[in-house]
């Protein structure tokens, strides 16, 4: 296990201890409030944290990064697809998927819903597997991802009938910031979802 585990972790040993150190070193000095932390500081700790952890929970928890709360009987992934297709009963046609991770309930909500679904997220890596999962699902023409903060989304007022976000907002820089983006990126009248931890 360990081994398929090591064959799959993204870089070689030092570079994964080296982001590692650089991890601990920057979210130490935040929390020891050494110097003003910009969106910038939290985007890159955020980055660094993802870079190395992504693998861990791809192989530990599979293609979904998000808690699910089990009914009695119920398995671990029949758990994280309810809650998928929870929310998916909730939304419109164009969604957007802040902090989307590598696509796992993208790929579930939009297999579900129809909806076509635009996840963003500021983590190149995980973008990059989440594009290869919706081509996987054959689901490609309905993913789309954007590369970029979720406080700074490059897409109009009023771009979508809903957004969701899973696990995801608590990692904002600027927690009154990122409610701003998501209003801003509804039509009005429209629904914004969310699970978190
Ligand atoms: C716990 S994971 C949840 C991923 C996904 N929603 C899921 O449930 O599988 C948090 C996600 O938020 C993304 N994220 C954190 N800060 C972000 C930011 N400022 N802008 C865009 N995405 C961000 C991370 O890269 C990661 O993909």
């Amino acid at each position: 296990m360990s081994f398929r585990l090591s064959r799959s972790l993204k870089g070689s040993a030092s570079g994964i201890a080296r982001t590692f150190r650089e991890y601990e070193k920057r979210s130490r000095a935040a929390g020891r409030g050494k110097r003003e932390q910009t969106a910038s500081d939290y985007r890159e700790i955020t980055n660094l944290y993802y870079d190395v952890a992504t693998d861990f929970y791809e192989f530990g928890w599979g293609r979904s990064f998000h808690c699910a709360p089990r009914v009695p009987a119920e398995s671990f992934k029949a758990s994280l697809a309810r809650h998928e297709h929870y929310l998916a009963h909730k939304l419109g046609m164009v969604v957007a998927d802040l902090g989307c991770g590598i696509g796992g309930p993208l790929v579930e909500i939009a297999r579900f819903s129809g909806a076509k679904i635009v996840g963003v997220n500021s983590n190149a890596y995980q973008l990059e597997r989440a594009r290869k999962y919706a081509e996987e699902a054959e689901l490609a023409h309905l993913a789309e991802f954007m590369h970029c903060d979720f406080l700074d989304v490059d897409a109009p007022d009023g771009s979508f009938d809903a957004v969701y976000a899973i696990e995801a907002t608590c990692c904002a820089a600027d927690k009154i910031s990122i409610y701003g983006e998501i209003f801003r990126l509804l039509k009005p009248g429209a629904c914004f979802a969310a699970y978190e931890y």
